[in-house]
């Protein structure tokens, strides 16, 4: 391992890079989570992806029989979603000796907290402002993820670059900084890490891989085609707003959105529905094309596999973090 990289985050949870694959519903399933653990970095499970606690525990078996390493799952609290037993999620997760617990989304109850915590378990929560991560911080959280506005997914209402955000978290909190948003290269993982974080996470560039369940057509043409101005904000209006690539039904969400219309007028095509059907049936990402993408897309031209991912990154990351070396 190299020297350099060992951070607070390393140590904590005991892997080898301090590099983290954000959650995606669908997507973050074991095939990817136990690619990213095993290459040494951290891989996070959708819970919400799976309709039962019973479908979610068979889901992290899986993981256990691909990869002996230490991984996470995620409990998202946003109103789209729909999981419900979150008590039951969690004693599934410490029954089954899972490392950490991310939170995001809303702030989680104290009795969630609570159980998460007497279970043994690390908590993690994803915050896109200062304030809520001073929240997470004081409510017993053991590491934050400052997750910035060039993000995919939900971005939060406030704005905030993850180069301020980042800076920020770091220079006003105790607890290790994850940071996210935007995040894809060997490069940006160095300045990351020179502002003070202790790891990053990444969604865009995992979604981009070989190991991602998504159709090879969707994922190939994202990585050649889509550039950094091909997203845009979804829900804004509603004051839920999601990064997604832009694609012609995101357009037309938008114009609707512009005239003034109520929720439910978009209700059906901002459902995980859509999403799920471009992902793995139909790869039409102008019909069905409302998936959360990020910036950093403009960054990035291969699908690749895994272990490539984190290899090059943690190589170009320690070329950058010497720049300056005689
Ligand atoms: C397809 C997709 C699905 C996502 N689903 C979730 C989710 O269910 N819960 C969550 O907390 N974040 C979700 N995210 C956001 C990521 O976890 C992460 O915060 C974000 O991708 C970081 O920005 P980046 O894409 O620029 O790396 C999703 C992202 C993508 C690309």
């Amino acid at each position: 391992m190299s020297k350099i990289l060992k951070t607070k985050v390393t140590e904590m949870l005991g892997i080898e890079y301090p590099i983290f694959q954000g959650c995606m519903q669908w997507i973050a399933k074991a095939e990817l989570v136990a690619a990213v653990s095993e290459a040494g970095g951290m891989g996070i499970l959708s819970s919400s992806t799976f309709s039962n606690k019973d479908d979610l525990r068979a889901e992290i078996k899986k993981i256990k029989a691909l990869t002996s390493k230490p991984f996470a799952v995620n409990l998202t609290f946003f109103p789209s979603l729909t999981v419900q037993d979150h008590e039951g999620y969690i004693n599934v997760c410490i029954e089954e000796g899972v490392t950490l617990m991310e939170t995001a989304g809303r702030m989680p109850g104290d009795d969630v907290i609570k159980q998460i915590k007497e279970g043994g378990l690390i908590w993690m929560h994803k915050c896109t402002t200062l304030k809520h991560a001073l929240k997470a911080q004081s409510m017993g959280c053991d590491l934050v993820v400052a997750d910035g506005f060039e993000c995919a997914g939900h971005p939060g209402e406030k704005d905030i670059g993850t180069m301020v955000l980042t800076a920020l978290c770091v220079e006003k909190m105790h607890v290790p900084i994850v940071s996210a948003g935007g995040i894809g290269t060997g490069k940006q993982m160095a300045a990351a890490l020179m502002l003070g974080a202790d790891a990053v996470y990444m969604g865009t560039r995992f979604l981009l891989s070989k190991e991602s369940p998504v159709m090879d057509s969707v994922k190939d043409f994202l990585a050649e085609k889509a550039t950094e101005v091909d997203t845009a904000l979804v829900m804004r209006p509603f004051v839920n707003s999601m990064r997604v690539y832009n694609s012609a039904l995101v357009k037309d969400i938008n114009a609707r959105e512009k005239a003034g219309c109520k929720f439910d007028a978009i209700r059906d095509d901002v459902s995980g529905a859509h999403a799920c059907k471009l992902f793995f049936e139909t790869g039409d990402l102008d019909k069905d094309g409302v998936i959360s993408y990020g910036q950093v897309g403009g960054l990035l031209d291969k699908v690749l596999p895994v272990k490539e991912i984190v290899d090059s990154m943690m190589a170009d990351c320690e070329k950058a973090l010497c720049r300056f070396d005689a």
